[in-house]
């Protein structure tokens, strides 16, 4: 087991550079396979999803080509459309494998996906876009087996009961090449979707209104070899931003997107945090007297539920009651007990937290539950007086690339060992 150990309380000054969006990658790689030619991701983040669904790829005899944030897929010889359970639970997004092997096979088989454990994680808006699009879903092994399969995808209108960013992405793979036009309604606006976009239109397909709610797409026969640059990580920039806040003396956050954080640097404003804003940088010092705010979690371009948890170790700094609400997910409340334990003050009740600053943190040893609550242990580890040990420290790593190079880069102490 991995465990990330810091000795808390430095400042943080230099520079961070922002890398590719985990939750663009995820879904450009399987996307990628529907080509019938050679594919280029550049700007591929290094974090270990990544490796997960390249493995998958394998599987599938499809041909990968990596060197450093870049990777080349070759699907000329693609010759399988059976995932197992192994690979399938692996993380989330082995999902987009189900729209992209229905699409190029018209049958897939696969298990549930995996990923955070921060809900039941559904995935019948996927399956009902489907079956929209002319599939049947055949489910085995206690419903954790998937078997889609079609004669032949349709274009059809899909109207999602949640803006989903999976499903929007899964059901857009699926209909690039369904037979006449597709309309996702109530689609999800998140930033990744028109990453992934514009890769299926360097490819040939007819996909438009990418980012808004509605997304139009004109089925075509095929789809031929393409690249695309992997958008940067909204929510690794903003995580940086918050540790910014709490520990810069003059860090620069760069070869970020500001308008995909706009509503974080609006809450930060409201906070009081002192920051200045750089055509693509960010400039942060450490503010005293933080106000409190009042934070709700929603759909893009509201405050992602991502970002959340991070939040969290900032408002146990601000002065007074800020409270808290998570409307995405049922439980991603699960770095609470542990900043408790270092002395913040939160209850939580579900999905809403009253947290009370300003608290002072002290170093213990805790545990990471989920990428973004590990993300919010090592914020809280950095400013807190002493030693943090943070336990399955894996979590971390799925989704910050060279989290530990890049906060030891700026001055903090920070290292990760094997147990
Ligand atoms: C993506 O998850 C991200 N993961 C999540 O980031 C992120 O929290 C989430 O979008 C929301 O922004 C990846 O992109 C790999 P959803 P996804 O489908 O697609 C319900 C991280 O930390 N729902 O938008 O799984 C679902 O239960 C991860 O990087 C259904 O009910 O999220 C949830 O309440 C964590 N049925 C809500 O919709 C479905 O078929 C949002 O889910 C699908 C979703």
């Amino acid at each position: 087991m991995k465990q990330i150990i810091i000795e808390g309380n430095k400042s943080l000054s230099g520079k961070i550079k922002i890398g590719g969006a985990k939750n663009s990658v995820v879904a450009l790689i399987p996307a990628a396979i529907l080509a019938s030619g050679n594919v280029k991701i550049t700007n591929v983040p290094n974090i270990s999803d990544k490796d997960a669904l390249i493995e998958i790829l394998k599987l599938l005899n499809v041909k990968v080509k990596k060197q450093t944030g870049i990777i080349e897929i070759d699907s000329s010889e693609i010759k399988n459309n059976v995932i197992p359970e192994n690979l399938s639970n692996k993380l989330r997004a082995s999902y987009y494998f189900m729209g992209a092997l229905l699409t190029k096979f018209k049958k897939v088989e696969m298990y549930f996906p995996g990923g955070c454990n921060i809900g039941s994680r559904p995935i019948d808006l996927h399956l009902k876009g489907f079956e929209a699009l002319g599939a049947t879903v055949k489910k085995e092994e206690e419903d954790s087996k998937y078997i889609i399969e079609a004669n032949e995808l349709k274009g059809a209108n899909i109207f999602l009961d949640f803006a989903s960013v999976g499903a929007t992405i899964n059901l857009m793979i699926a209909a690039t090449m369904a037979k006449g036009k597709t309309k996702i309604m109530n689609a999800a606006r998140e930033a990744e979707i028109s990453n992934i976009a514009d890769l299926l239109n360097n490819m040939g397909a007819k996909i438009s209104g990418a980012g808004t709610e509605e997304i139009t797409i004109i089925g075509v026969k095929r789809l031929h070899g393409g690249e695309i640059k992997v958008i940067p990580d909204r929510i690794e920039a903003g995580t940086y931003i918050i540790m910014g806040a709490l520990l810069g003396k003059n860090l620069v956050i760069e070869g970020m997107i500001p308008e995909h954080n706009i509503v974080l640097l609006n809450k930060l404003q409201e906070m009081g945090v002192d920051f200045k804003l750089q055509n693509h940088k960010i400039i942060l010092n450490k503010s005293k007297n933080l106000n409190p705010t009042n934070v709700r979690t929603v759909v893009y371009p509201g405050f992602p539920t991502d970002l959340g948890q991070p939040m969290a170790v900032l408002l146990t700094q601000a002065h007074g009651i800020s409270l808290f609400e998570e409307t995405i997910w049922e439980n991603r409340m699960g770095h609470v007990k542990y900043l408790n334990k270092m002395g913040a003050k939160i209850e939580a009740e579900r999905q809403h937290a009253k947290i009370t600053g300003p608290t002072k943190l002290h170093g213990e040893q805790i545990t990471a539950t989920d990428l973004r609550a590990g993300a919010a242990l090592v914020t809280a580890g950095l400013i807190a007086e002493g030693t943090t040990i943070i336990n399955d420290a894996e979590h971390i790593l799925r989704g910050y690339e060279r989290i530990i190079n890049k906060l030891s880069s700026v001055g903090a102490n920070i290292r990760i060992t094997e147990i």
